[in-house]
């Protein structure tokens, strides 16, 4: 069966992944691919209709883990499985890392149970490359402070925030062949020279 590629960006609100997705997306453009840019909680009408209820509703932290991984079967059915069986390359804004690194890392969920959620929705699939944008502290604060309208997660405190990203540094290194990290620290042409040496062979 054909095959696409999948990459997935993870990192702490305010790491600043979402910058290098459109330029990520023309490297492989530039190369032939057809390219699908999505995103999680999202990237289906549904999905994106639950992003709205995530980011702004007060929930209880099942809820919370429930509704990301909803939101996750209905993009992987619409969205990622068929672009894959196509051939294509997937590039989405945070998957199932991000309910590890933050509805357990940060809210302290078993990720026993998480795991259960995970092979009910994906099966067996994993993204191929998964870069964690990771960034001190001190900046990712900064610039969540500089969000006008921040969401539920932007809102949390920094103890919450070092919590999951310890959580993702803890995943990177359980999974180290599939997760490489991206010192987000460096300006972005810096970031981006990392960025590249890590598709290169995807290319
Ligand atoms: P975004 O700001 O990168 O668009 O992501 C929206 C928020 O959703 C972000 O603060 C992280 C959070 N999130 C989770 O808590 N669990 C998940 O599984 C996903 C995909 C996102």
């Amino acid at each position: 069966m054909s095959r696409g590629l999948f990459i997935t960006l993870e990192g702490v609100d305010g790491a600043g992944k979402s910058t290098h997705i459109d330029w990520m997306a023309e490297r492989f453009r530039a190369r032939g691919r057809v390219v699908r840019c999505t995103r999680e909680p999202g990237g289906t009408p549904l999905g994106e209709r639950l992003r709205a209820l995530l980011l702004n509703e007060a929930m209880h932290p099942d809820t919370e883990a429930l509704l990301m991984f909803a939101a996750r079967r209905e993009h992987l059915v619409r969205v990622i499985e068929p672009a894959l069986a196509a051939g294509e390359v997937v590039i989405s804004d945070r998957f199932t890392d991000a309910s590890f690194a933050y509805q357990c890392g940060g809210r302290g969920l078993p990720e026993a149970r998480l795991e259960v959620l995970e092979s009910w929705v994906q099966g067996a699939l994993q993204p191929d490359l998964t870069l964690l944008f990771d960034v001190d502290h001190e900046i990712a604060q900064a610039r969540r402070d500089a969000v006008r309208d921040p969401d539920r997660f932007e809102r949390e405190d920094p103890q919450f925030h070092a919590r999951v990203r310890a959580a993702y540094l803890r995943r990177a290194e359980r999974f180290p062949e599939r997760i490489r990290r991206v010192d987000a620290n460096q300006p972005v042409e810096a970031v981006r020279r990392q960025i590249e040496t890590l598709i290169a062979p995807w290319l």
